[in-house]
């Protein structure tokens, strides 16, 4: 979902900084960027397509020296990807940037286009540009405009403004998209998020809904809804800038899948050292009888197979919901019900409006978020953070990991408060626990045999994956994975629902990818595997070593350690991975950036 990134002090070209720091926020997603700079005269190149493309059309504008600038990267909601409806919008004496959603766009459209206004574009960030304009008529000072706005706009909003009446100062103000200050000597920034302010400064601010921001470049104020200054704190951010690099892998998401190793290390050890480490590291969980886990995608399927070890150790009843249902239906929980968001970015848009419903109902709720200090990590009643790191790559890998390896920890918690589970039990997963980030290392460490496989699907257009119980929960992040990064069109099934229906889709050289982790279920899994078998499928099992035998069939096997079954999720995720990474390469596709994706969907 797009960026923003704003400047205003001393640059030596600030041209050069707006495009390296709209680059550093590629991997957010988007189809077109501009910038707006004012160097005497306020200049604005925009274009549709890469960030390659701006650059190319700067190339002819000459900027002078200049301490004052805007930039996007747009992922069009209203309009199409075009120069005209790319950003940064101007109107009179307003220059503006936008992430999100104006959904009264329309009627103030009208009523402006009533007072004369003309539109160029299609976009609703035209008409917040228009509007501001209009204000402007009757209001001097550019903090009240800014506040008069937001009675008036209905939708969500991260702004970039440049009033033409003050040069020396740069605005902003967010609602539901999410917004940062960057804090530097003598200039200072916004931005969508710190990867873009990173290269510049560690220090930063974050910015709650309706606050107002003024920049100069030696002074940071902060405004809210009655105009009263606000005393923010400064934080630092923990990485650094070389996490948000290569590093030599070819692409972020190889890139990614290697730090897993490190970051399942970082995140589980301040909690496995013992029962009691456990315990009060984490929020009392003992009162609750009921659990509801809301996100979307990976961050769903993450909570799918937490549904699974949940309900099996801690027995409590989980439902996993997808927030884009669940801001809108009826639900049913009470003051035993439990309800956990897990979100990579935490400023998901359905994620953070199913979190604040279910706060309006004044019901407990668990953040699982990587982001530190983002929206749902600040609203949620608590938050457990992943330590997965800045993940760059539109396909989440290591955070969707170390949301699973969270979820398994919640359901060793519960399980021994609520004596599901002895000390004893709980320890000795916890002392094996230890052992997980080496044996997905070990894991890691083939993907040759990987990328062996992957030939076998890099030409498909169809792709089934079956599994039952938690490895049906973990074929939806394979199956999501391959399709979203590989573009091969791809299911996941539960393996007895397949002949339902489905099986229909079956013919010559269909890839059926079974996984199979539970020796209970293994038998079952196998005869539905053959049923797709003897309709011509090409089929691979990934399947832990116990269950590994000589099949009376043809198949290409991928085997891994066995481990304690409430752990074994964690290493089953590798190879689907590593998979749907040598497929989408082996297709020539942008992996880190599929097309029409973003990384954080801050939008409806
Ligand atoms: C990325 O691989 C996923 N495909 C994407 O579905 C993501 O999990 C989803 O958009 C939720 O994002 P979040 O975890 O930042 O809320
Ligand atoms: N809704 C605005 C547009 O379509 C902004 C989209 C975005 O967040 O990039 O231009």
């Amino acid at each position: 979902m797009c960026g923003i990134v704003g400047y205003i002090g001393k640059k030596c070209d600030l041209k050069k900084d707006l495009i390296n720091d709209l680059k550093t926020l590629e991997y957010r997603g988007y189809d077109s960027s501009g910038i707006a700079i004012y160097d005497g005269n306020m200049k604005i190149v925009k274009t549709k397509g890469k960030i390659e493309n701006l650059e190319a059309s700067l190339k002819n504008v000459d900027i002078a020296n200049s301490q004052l600038g805007i930039a996007h990267t747009r992922w069009a909601t209203h309009g199409e990807a075009n120069d005209i409806n790319s950003h940064p919008h101007r109107v009179g004496c307003v220059t503006l940037v936008h992430n999100g959603i104006i959904e009264n766009y329309v009627e103030l459209k009208e009523k402006l286009i009533k007072k004369g206004y003309h539109f160029v574009s299609d976009t609703d960030t035209e008409v917040i540009t228009a509007l501001l304009d209009d204000i402007k008529k009757s209001e001097e000072d550019n903090v009240k405009a800014i506040n008069k706005m937001t009675l008036e706009l209905e939708g969500s909003y991260a702004l970039g403004i440049i009033f033409d009446d003050d040069y020396d100062h740069l605005y902003a103000i967010r609602k539901d998209s999410p917004l940062i200050v960057g804090i530097c000597n003598g200039c200072n920034l916004i931005a969508s998020d710190v990867t873009a302010i990173i290269e510049h400064t560690k220090k930063y601010m974050l910015i709650n809904d309706y606050e107002i921001v003024k920049l100069s470049k030696d002074k940071v104020e902060i405004f809210d809804r009655n105009l009263k200054n606000v005393k923010k704190d400064i934080l630092e951010v923990s990485w650094d800038i070389n996490q948000a690099k290569k590093n030599g892998f070819s692409h972020f998401m190889l890139k990614e899948i290697h730090d897993e190793p490190t970051v399942l290390k970082d995140t589980i050890s301040e909690y496995i050292k013992d029962v009691n480490t456990l315990i009060n590291k984490m929020p009392d969980l003992s009162k609750y009888n009921k659990i509801h886990i809301v996100a979307c995608g990976s961050a769903m399927h993450a909570g799918l197979v937490g549904k699974s070890v949940i309900e099996e150790y801690a027995n409590i009843p989980v439902t996993v919901e997808l927030a884009s249902e669940y801001r809108y239906k009826k639900n049913f929980y009470d003051k035993k019900t439990l309800v956990i968001f897990i979100s990579q970015s935490g400023e998901t848009a359905d994620t953070i409006a199913a979190l604040r419903n279910v706060k309006k109902d004044k019901i407990d709720t668990l953040a699982i978020v990587n982001v530190v200090g983002s929206t749902i990590a600040r609203e949620a009643d608590r938050v457990l953070y992943i330590r997965a790191g800045v993940e760059i790559a539109v396909a989440t890998t290591k955070a969707y990991m170390l949301q699973v390896a969270m979820l398994i920890l919640i359901a060793l918690n519960i399980a021994y408060v609520n004596k599901s589970m002895n000390e004893e039990e709980v320890s000795k997963v916890l002392k094996e626990f230890k052992k997980i980030p080496k044996f997905v290392n070990e894991i890691i460490l083939r993907e040759k045999e990987c990328f062996e496989i992957a030939k076998e699907i890099s030409s498909q257009e169809d792709v089934f994956f079956l599994g039952r119980g938690v490895d049906y929960a973990l074929s939806m992040e394979g199956s999501l994975k391959l399709k979203e990064i590989s573009y091969i069109h791809s299911e996941a099934y539960p393996a007895g629902e397949l002949k339902h229906g489905t099986i229909s889709l079956i013919e010559d050289g269909t890839v059926v990818i079974g996984i199979m982790s539970k020796d209970k279920l293994a038998p079952k899994l196998l005869s539905n595997v053959k049923e797709t078998l003897a309709r011509g499928a090409k089929i691979l099992i990934i399947m832990t070593e116990d269950l590994d035998m000589d099949f009376d069939f043809d198949c290409h096997k991928f085997v891994i350690n066995k481990v304690n079954d409430i752990l074994q999720p964690i290493l089953i995720v590798v190879p689907l991975q590593l998979i749907a990474f040598e497929v989408a390469r082996q297709r020539g596709c942008d992996i880190d950036k599929p097309r029409n994706l973003a990384k954080s969907v801050t939008v409806e």
